[in-house]
């Protein structure tokens, strides 16, 4: 074996070690500018000082501005395709540019009564640009598919892209994105929202209270213009239930409740 081949070797097998241990992000939330850091001149010892300093992070988002422009592209889309490339051209998201492989829209029916709304994707979806495609996704299939809804449904969440790590997205960041999400559900136009987990739930309905507390009560979701107003129903989300099995019949619970005011004719609450 030659040595590029035996170096090739080893940095697979290291790579492969981290990634068993989970590690599968190579990003900090705080850049470290090694520009700067270079040129840092270490004070002698025994001073402790860090040899690499954190920059201040170059150019936080202005993100009123990322509003505003997500906000007229969005308005631009006529159709689902349309939003969905109006996206993956926005460069206004900071997780765009934090190590994300694509942006992912949303899979389903164009026309679905239900719009389901989760946090934001995960590995296998950036990996495929599709949402909910890993475990919980497939969790989230099987509910959908035993409550008679795999066909009446368009699946999306409150960011576009994956958060470095899989970490919560920030509210400034479902913020930037928000815009998108309005305006798909303004052309989805679904009779109700269905919100997975705590980090969704907050950002769509603004509420602080715990998921525990929120799951299975009906809310009216408003945008910020106010033009749309929909109930809305925050549950479990699927990585929680994957986590804690035993919560499984709370969320299947809260399906059973959402598609009987989905079947009903009149729709109330
Ligand atoms: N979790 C989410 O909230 N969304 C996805 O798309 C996948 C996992």
């Amino acid at each position: 074996m030659t040595q590029a081949a035996a170096i090739d070797r080893t940095a697979e097998s290291l790579l492969a070690f981290w990634a068993e241990a989970g590690v599968d992000a190579m990003l900090l939330d705080t850049p470290i500018d090694k520009i700067e850091a270079g040129k840092f001149v270490a004070p002698k010892p025994p001073e402790k000082t860090p040899l690499l300093v954190a920059a201040p992070r170059p150019g936080a988002p202005d993100v009123a501005r990322a509003v505003e422009t997500a906000r007229h592209l969005a308005a631009e889309a006529q159709d689902l395709e349309a939003l969905k490339a109006a996206i993956a051209a926005f460069d206004g998201c900071p997780l765009k540019f934090e190590g994300a492989r694509q942006s992912v829209f949303g899979r389903g029916a164009a026309n679905a009564p239900l719009l389901v709304i989760g946090e934001g994707p995960g590995p296998e979806e950036d990996a495929s640009g599709e949402p909910f495609v890993g475990r919980p996704g497939q969790l989230l299939d099987r509910m959908l598919g035993a409550a008679g809804l795999t066909d009446r449904v368009f699946i999306t969440n409150t960011v576009f892209w994956r958060p470095p790590g899989n970490r919560t997205p920030s509210p400034q960041e479902q913020a930037i994105c928000a815009p998108f999400l309005e305006r798909a559900i303004e052309l989805i136009s679904p009779k109700m929202l269905l919100v997975l987990g705590a980090p969704a739930a907050k950002a769509m309905l603004k509420r602080d209270e715990g998921i525990l507390s929120l799951r299975g009560r009906w809310f009216e979701w408003r945008s910020e213009g106010g033009n749309l107003e929909l109930p809305a129903m925050p549950t479990l989300h699927p990585a929680f239930l994957l986590r804690q099995p035993g919560a499984k019949k709370k969320a299947w619970s809260d399906l059973l409740t959402l598609t009987e005011r989905l079947d009903r004719p009149d729709r109330g609450a």
